[in-house]
């Protein structure tokens, strides 16, 4: 495997890569890799033959206020873990290197990036979108691999694949869980011991909603975002930033679950923020086409 730090060196690998018609598979994240990255990488090696990771921590997708400065970093343990599993280019720039002095252009969207994290973190989406859309010219993968966890940012990223035509497929994998249901994400190494087996409320909190929507027939969104809210505030560390119950494609509230329905929520565990969600439809309600939605 090899590192590399220059957009330039990785345009040219891709481009190597892509004259011999060879398939390229692209896994970004922001490092402190986990299981559930491993996931994406282990799906991104069945389906291509050149496998790329990105650890970039994007600057532009982080408020004043948030967790930047501490967000874990380790990348020689992050390249062990791509070493491990077979990936062949670690795309590892600086921020400069990726917004150098006179940076100014940036990826937009409508509607679906103000709400939900766009609402609790604003300016966020921009920056992630730019980021994945710079990542894209510089890996040019024909496979982009996303974690179902984000679900906002997969539905967010497939939506600008599309609007602006770009060479990519965009796959969306299932959230890896701990055996307790907690969701892998790097932020759940913040957590103190009280606060980690606190966390497993986000989990229950939507296993509740879903056993409702698919087992006790229940179609009121009110009556499910009451139910989840009272799980998690039956949790005294848990703090509700949003709980809401949206179309998954659109992300307007919904009244009725009817079809294809995002149940996300954003949940302060001490200073750590949580992120997690379900989608749920009712028994009957016919399933998109494969790969039609994140
Ligand atoms: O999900 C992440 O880790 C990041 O938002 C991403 C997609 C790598 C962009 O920085």
């Amino acid at each position: 495997m090899d590192l590399v730090r220059r957009v330039q060196a990785m345009q040219e690998m891709a481009r190597q890569a892509r004259g011999t018609g060879k398939k390229i598979a692209f896994v970004p994240t922001m490092g402190a890799l986990h299981d559930g990255h491993l996931s994406l990488v282990r799906r991104a090696r069945e389906l291509g033959d050149v496998v790329v990771v990105s650890v970039f921590i994007n600057p532009k997708q982080f408020g004043p206020a948030e967790d930047f400065a501490r967000y874990p970093r380790d990348l020689a343990r992050d390249a062990d873990l791509c070493i491990q599993e077979g990936v062949d280019h670690l795309f590892a720039p600086e921020p400069d290197e990726m917004y150098p002095p006179g940076h100014r252009t940036f990826v937009d969207m409508e509607g679906l990036t103000t709400v939900l994290e766009g609402s609790a973190r604003p300016g966020h989406f921009r920056g992630v979108l730019t980021v994945v859309m710079k990542l894209l010219h510089v890996v040019k993968p024909h496979f982009a691999f996303f974690g179902q966890k984000d679900a906002q940012q997969a539905l967010i990223v497939r939506r600008m694949v599309k609007d602006l035509n770009l060479d990519a497929e965009v796959v969306v994998a299932p959230t890896v869980r701990h055996e307790d249901g907690l969701a892998l994400s790097s932020r759940n190494a913040f957590l103190g011991p009280a606060e980690r087996a606190a966390a497993t409320v986000l989990s229950r909190a939507l296993g509740r909603a879903r056993q409702m929507v698919e087992r006790e027939d229940v179609r009121s969104a009110r009556a499910i975002e009451a139910a989840v809210r009272e799980v998690l505030a039956a949790e005294p560390r848990a703090r509700i930033d949003y709980v809401a119950v949206v179309d998954a494609e659109t992300l307007e509230p919904r009244e009725e679950i009817t079809g294809e329905t995002l149940i996300p929520l954003a949940v302060f565990l001490g200073g750590t923020r949580l992120i997690d969600n379900a989608l749920v439809r009712p028994p009957a309600a016919p399933r998109p086409p494969a790969g039609d939605k994140a």
